[in-house]
């Protein structure tokens, strides 16, 4: 039976805080991601090997039973959905807040408005439940731009500091969602892999609680 447990990562700021919290469980890259572009690490444990993808791509990895296991953003989970996945633990890094934002000192708009995101789905709940008509327009990144741009009135993004929304003259609004990575599990490998998955769940728990 093959024992092999793969656990795909998120690449950028959320593999930067997790590769401390998965050393803390007792997993490590043989080599280091950030100074290679390989996309597969052996690590430290034999049976436990890492692949390293996009965050949209981490829940079709682990869906398909491709990787048992990934970290991604909650973001990510609430815009593809989580079906097929159990979400065991949250993780605690990578936190930030998914907000609408606007132009500063923007009033509201008078009836449709537009909405620039690449959250599409959640933008589109967010807006319904309000009970605000809004044309919602897909991007694949520099939201910020849209309403400098007369593209759109407003945005659905990720805000951290806020910085990149006061560096172009916006403002964050409401927060939809609070966020932070997730540890997501494969149903079928959670029975077929238990005790390696479930140590791992463990391991990862203690850390999550030291950090
Ligand atoms: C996110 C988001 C903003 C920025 C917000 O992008 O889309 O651009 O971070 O952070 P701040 O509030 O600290 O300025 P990210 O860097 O994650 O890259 P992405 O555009 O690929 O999502």
């Amino acid at each position: 039976m093959d024992n092999t447990i793969t656990i795909a990562l998120t690449k950028g700021r959320i593999l930067k805080e997790t590769l401390p919290l998965l050393a803390r469980a007792g997993v490590e890259p043989l080599e280091d991601p950030a100074q290679s572009r390989k996309l597969v690490f052996e690590t430290t444990l034999p049976q436990v090997r890492l692949v390293i993808l996009r965050g949209t791509d981490v829940p079709t990895y682990v869906r398909h039973g491709a990787a048992d296991v990934g970290v991604v953003g909650k973001d990510i989970l609430l815009e593809h959905g989580a079906e097929g996945l159990y979400e065991p633990l949250d993780l605690g890094i990578a936190r930030c807040r998914l907000m609408t934002a606007g132009p500063t000192g923007w009033q509201g708009g008078n009836g449709r408005i537009r909405v620039a995101t690449k959250f599409v789905n959640i933008a589109r709940d967010y807006f319904a439940r309000e009970g605000v008509q809004a044309e919602i327009i897909k991007l694949y990144g520099a939201m910020e731009l849209a309403p400098l741009m007369d593209l759109a009135d407003l945005i659905v993004d990720i805000v951290d500091t806020g910085n990149t929304l006061r560096a172009n003259g916006m403002a964050p609004l409401e927060e939809i969602a609070s966020i932070s990575s997730r540890l997501i599990v494969n149903k079928a490998a959670m029975r077929s892999k238990y005790s390696g998955i479930q140590s791992l769940i463990d391991r990862l728990g203690s850390a999550v609680g030291e950090s």
